[in-house]
């Protein structure tokens, strides 16, 4: 069915040409242009048929379980047949095992998932599944790099999933730049895209993160993928995120929250209960703030400290919160609360290694500096949610019910909320105008 068609390709900067020259006229580099065997499928006749919009075969309902029902979720409800997933993150933060997970869950006797091992060799992946207790699965390892014969194998044995770990490791056949490279990395992808359309068959590739230029990273494949989720997290957290940041076939900044043990990766159902579980409501210098990750409210601990500076300069450190918006907050609690830090050093930390950016938090940033600042604790079932403004205002905030009910949930009774929102009946927190008034009601 498919013959090869002679074409040409420069090394340097993967810009298709139709004929050899000596020069790329797209990237300038001489001697740089290859030929390459690309197979093409020979048609009868000229054209295709085109087909009314609503008899378009519609696959997009046919989603297949993860096994991880928080997977799942950010998903949009689990792998859709055809779509084609990027997993990307920073190497060592459990890409290949959450992929191994789904894998594992996935694979049937009849419809086996092939797993390419483009970057580890088969017994490091056998010794991967085996310590989470995974090794009995449907699962076939390929133990090559090269695309086209993977994709080949997976016709083969009718596969129901094909994971490529990673993108950045497999190669394509007669294509001379380096494996990793953009036009590499960019060429599988297409032959895997088409793959995944044409067999209908969902693919998910793994691609690290990349600081230096050399391996291209996920970035350079996001608008050519379905679905592009990033893994989070840092060396010193068990916790790990699972963000969507494009979906063509669901919600998109959904979040799932898993933790790393030693047999693999779990689900945290309530994670909320997760990030306060060390909380002492009665320490000075604690609150607890409900950003928003994604469509979820997420009610997560906030610890300052206050001492006074032995330097000149008083050091400001924050750790899951951004350092400029901590010295906005400073500024803002020394003039319009009356919390003077001049010669205090100020540290903020968010608990759970995660990395709030929402203005949404700032009031419970607040709250927990001028706690430690005073030596007064908010008491057990105080949580705070709103903006701060520049002349102390609280301003109101995205679905200020929904964190409110999250909140009281865990038993967060007095959940403080710009007065905008509780005056129009938005939330039944309790409405504070201003940051003075706030501290007021949230430190006696
Ligand atoms: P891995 O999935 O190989 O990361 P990536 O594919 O993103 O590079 O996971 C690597 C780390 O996870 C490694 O440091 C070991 C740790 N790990 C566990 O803690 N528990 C486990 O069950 C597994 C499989 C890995
Ligand atoms: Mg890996």
């Amino acid at each position: 069915m498919a013959k090869a068609r002679a074409s040409y390709i420069c090394k340097s900067c993967g810009t298709h040409h139709q004929q050899w020259s000596g020069q790329c006229n797209a990237c300038g580099e001489w001697n740089s242009i290859v030929e390459q065997r690309m197979p093409v499928a020979t048609r009868s006749d000229a054209g295709v048929a085109s087909v009314p919009l609503a008899r378009v075969e519609d696959h997009a309902g046919n989603r297949r379980s993860t096994g991880l029902a928080e997977f799942d979720r950010v998903l949009g409800g689990g792998l859709v047949e055809g779509g084609l997933v990027l997993i990307g993150g920073d190497p060592g933060i459990g890409k290949s095992t959450l992929v191994m997970r789904a894998a594992a869950a996935l694979g049937t006797a009849k419809r086996p998932v092939l797993y390419i091992a483009a970057e580890e060799s088969p017994q490091q992946i056998r010794m991967r599944a085996r310590r989470m207790g995974l090794e009995a699965s449907d699962v076939h390892i390929y133990p090559d790099t090269e695309i086209g014969g993977a994709l080949a194998e997976a016709q083969r044995i009718n596969a129901g999933l094909v994971v490529a770990d990673s993108i950045q490791t497999v190669r394509v056949e007669g294509l001379a730049a380096a494996p990793g490279s953009v036009s590499q990395v960019r060429e599988a992808t297409l032959q895997i895209m088409q793959f995944a359309k044409t067999a209908q068959t969902p693919v998910v590739l793994v691609g690290h993160v990349t600081k230096e230029g050399t391996v291209a990273g996920p970035r350079t494949l996001e608008h050519i993928v379905d679905t592009v989720l990033y893994l989070e997290g840092d060396d010193f957290h068990a916790q790990r995120l699972l963000r969507s940041v494009k979906n063509r076939f669901g919600p998109t900044f959904e979040v799932a929250v898993f933790e790393m043990s030693g047999d693999g990766l779990h689900e945290v159902p309530n994670p909320s209960a997760l990030f306060l579980a060390e909380r002492d409501a009665r320490a000075p210098g604690s609150s607890v703030a409900v950003p928003l990750e994604g469509t979820r409210p997420l009610v997560v601990e906030i610890q300052a400290l206050v001492a006074p500076t032995a330097y000149a300069l008083p050091k400001r450190l924050a750790t899951g919160f951004d350092l400029n918006r901590l010295h906005m907050l400073l500024a803002v609690l020394s003039r319009q609360a009356d919390v003077q830090l001049g010669n205090h050093d100020v540290y903020v930390n968010v608990v759970g290694g995660l990395r709030l950016r929402e203005p949404a938090v700032d009031l419970a940033v607040a709250i927990a500096i001028a706690s430690s600042e005073r030596d007064v604790a908010t008491g057990p079932q105080v949580a705070a949610i709103g903006e701060i403004g520049l002349s102390g205002e609280l301003r109101s905030v995205p679905s200020a019910a929904q964190r409110v009910r999250e909140a009281q949930r865990l038993g967060f009774e007095r959940c403080f909320v710009p007065a905008t929102s509780a005056r129009n009946g938005a939330s039944d927190g309790v409405g504070a105008a201003n940051l003075a008034e706030a501290l007021e009601l949230a430190l006696t």
